[in-house]
């Protein structure tokens, strides 16, 4: 399911957000607002919720982070927008995901998580972000140079929002979790990170389009120089 407001859509609609190994075509349709909500274990909504606002709600400007999580908290309590997207491909193509919506200020996607997928470090550049998982659960994980790396354990309910300085790591905590994803600015370059096995943290800078993945690899010295 792809919206777009405003006539064409934002180049880089086959981005790939938050590490995707292989894409997934999705095929654009109409607006599903009036939709009876398809019924799947991902798509229970809680007993009560304020249904989420008409994607013509959403402001025309960027969003902040506390605002781009609730929208993704409210687009959990409405499944008809985004539960006929939940998909585990069998076929051994790579973390499905769907783009639900995209305009010049924010874009929001549906990512469906195995867990062997596996985001590797990255920030958003300059693009704020909020995560809800609808289903099963993810790990994030934060950098700590010199020590444990930081992990958090984010199950179906809850969600978190970040800022363009955040550094993270996702993985599916759980076999068939699903997650939405809120940008804004929509993502146009990310940073992806290695960390080195001498703890020596690198950055390239990279396309909404490339795919990201872990790339820990350890840094050849002759690189480094
Ligand atoms: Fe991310």
């Amino acid at each position: 399911m792809n919206h777009y407001r405003g006539g064409q859509p934002c180049a880089g609609e086959a981005r790939l957000p938050e590490g995707t190994a292989t894409l997934t075509p999705v095929t654009p349709k109409t607006p599903r607002t009036t939709e009876t909500p398809e019924t799947t274990e991902a798509a229970e909504p809680p007993a009560s919720v304020t249904p989420a606002r008409d994607w013509d709600a959403i402001p025309e400007r960027n969003l902040d982070r506390r605002e781009l999580r609730e929208l993704v908290d409210e687009l959990a309590g409405d499944p008809g927008r985004w539960a006929a997207e939940v998909d585990f491909p069998e076929d051994g193509g790579g973390r499905h995901y769907a783009s639900l919506y995209r305009d010049a200020y924010v874009d929001i996607w549906l990512l469906c998580w195995r867990p062997e997928d596996d985001t590797g470090w990255h920030d958003h550049d300059i693009s704020s972000g909020a995560v809800r998982v609808v289903s099963g659960a993810l790990k994030e994980c934060n950098p700590r140079i010199g020590g444990e790396h930081l992990e958090t354990l984010v199950t179906d309910g809850e969600s978190f929002s970040f800022g363009p300085d955040h550094i993270h790591r996702l993985t599916g905590a759980q076999p068939g979790s699903v997650s939405i994803h809120a940008y804004s600015p929509p993502l146009w370059r990310l940073g992806q990170y290695s960390i080195s096995d001498s703890g020596v943290m690198r950055r390239v800078s990279v396309s909404y389009a490339d795919e990201l993945r872990p790339v820990d690899e350890p840094v050849d010295a002759e690189q480094v120089a």
